[in-house]
């Protein structure tokens, strides 16, 4: 067993169900504590003195925390890290003031990584996959989902889901597969009503049951949004992916409010992502669910948007909060989970403990994972990050660098 000792705070929250509301900022924390690690679990957290005998003699390893602070692994439960090329051209364009939409429209936005997506070959993807992967790890991300969508026909969609599932069994960080076939039309499919229903059928009789028969993705998607896919398509295709074993999340109202948060509550998804653009109903439909609203603030950061999703208002009325990066090339080209915990409390007014609760427990219950991860307990995967501070406040204090000392995912340090 290995003694994890010299850390001046464990900082955590608690339990394996989602965090809600006021007790999203009360966390767990033992001053000076050491942790416990059994192979790939916990065994105890807290206090040295405190630590049963019986585990103190199975000690025989020991890790020299050197005054770091200890939290769980950040839980990144949206991304979109299956892609090649970048746009860091369209990313200029946008700041001499062309908008996303704009740049969407004249041919660039998804459908410019969707052609460079497609030319890549699987182990293409593998790479750039792993790549990423190592930089999240590097910046205390220890699980990650990841979506395809940049294929948008059956074999570009296979192949993007095929190299998650080859990458994560080789990066440091676990991946978790999202079906996003519905993020966009593909250009083939893009002339008409007809054409884009067309893709929608495509979707439901060839992509997602190969996705299923090949247990590609836990979970499908879709964007619905003015100008991409309507409710009743995308409500569709949903239903479509619940039938074939996939549980449903959904890009909601993030560019305009098309009273995507109700449908994703209605459908019971794992999460509504996004919701610049939420209404007070969408709001009420959350809170009364279980669907967590996954927030994505460097998205808002990154397109230079004066709109943040109404966090606040989201946590104070009940609703399940989580955060995520959205990693894309397009709207949010960063890895960071440490900038996106800052881009909530700075921008979003969370609290520092709010924001820990939603970037790991709540991340996890959203991937139906909050059994074995998202809080430094007893029991749990040992996915746990060393920081560079004395205390968890500093997550957020001490900005914009990586405090990131050590990163242990399973019990065994993987950046
Ligand atoms: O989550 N909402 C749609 N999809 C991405 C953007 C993808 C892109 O621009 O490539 C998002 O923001
Ligand atoms: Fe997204």
């Amino acid at each position: 067993m290995l003694l994890v000792r010299n850390l001046s705070q464990i900082a955590t929250p608690a339990g394996r169900g989602p965090v809600r509301g006021a007790a999203m900022r009360s966390l767990t924390i033992h001053d000076r504590g050491v942790l416990v690690i059994d192979g790939d679990r916990f065994m105890y957290a807290g206090a040295e003195s405190a630590v049963p005998p019986e585990i103190r003699a199975k000690i025989d390893c020991d890790f020299d925390g050197r005054g770091a602070t200890a939290i769980p692994g950040f839980v990144d439960s949206h991304t979109h890290i299956p892609f090649a090329g970048f746009r860091e051209s369209e990313f200029n364009r946008r700041l001499q003031g062309e908008t996303y939409a704009q740049i969407a429209e004249s041919g660039g936005g998804i459908n410019a990584t969707v052609f460079a997506t497609r030319r890549a070959t699987q182990q293409e993807l593998v790479e750039h996959i792993l790549t990423r992967t190592r930089t999240m790890a590097r910046y205390g991300t220890t699980t990650a989902e990841a979506k395809s969508g940049y294929g948008l026909d059956l074999a570009s969609e296979l192949k993007q889901l095929r190299a998650v599932r080859e990458a994560g069994a080789q990066s440091p960080v676990r991946l978790v597969a999202t079906c996003l076939a519905a993020h966009e039309f593909p250009p083939e499919s893009r002339g008409s009503d007809a054409a884009r229903q067309g893709y929608v059928s495509t979707i439901l009789s060839e992509i997602l049951p190969a996705v299923a028969a090949d247990k590609l993705a836990v979970f499908c998607d879709a964007f619905v949004e003015r100008g991409v896919f309507t409710r009743g398509q995308g409500e569709a295709v949903l239903r479509g992916g619940t039938a074939l074993g996939m549980m449903p999340r959904l890009h909601a109202d993030e560019l305009t409010d098309t009273d995507g948060a109700s449908l994703a509550a209605s459908l019971g998804a794992a999460s509504a992502d996004h919701l610049m653009f939420i209404s007070d109903r969408g709001i009420a439909a959350l809170a009364a669910s279980d669907t967590v609203a996954n927030l994505l603030p460097a998205t808002s950061f990154f397109l230079m948007a004066d709109r943040y999703a109404p966090a606040r208002r989201l946590i104070d009325r009940g609703a399940i909060v989580s955060l995520s990066s959205d990693c894309n090339p397009g709207s949010s080209m960063t890895e960071s989970m440490q900038t996106v915990v800052q881009l909530a409390t700075l921008q979003m007014k969370l609290t520092v403990e709010e924001s820990l609760t939603a970037a790991t427990l709540n991340g996890a219950y959203s991937l139906r994972m909050a059994n074995e991860i998202g809080s430094i307990e007893a029991g749990k995967r040992a996915d746990f990050i060393l920081l560079d501070a004395p205390n968890y406040l500093h997550l957020v204090y001490h900005f914009g660098v990586n405090l990131v000392a050590a990163v242990f995912r399973d019990g065994r340090q993987v950046a």
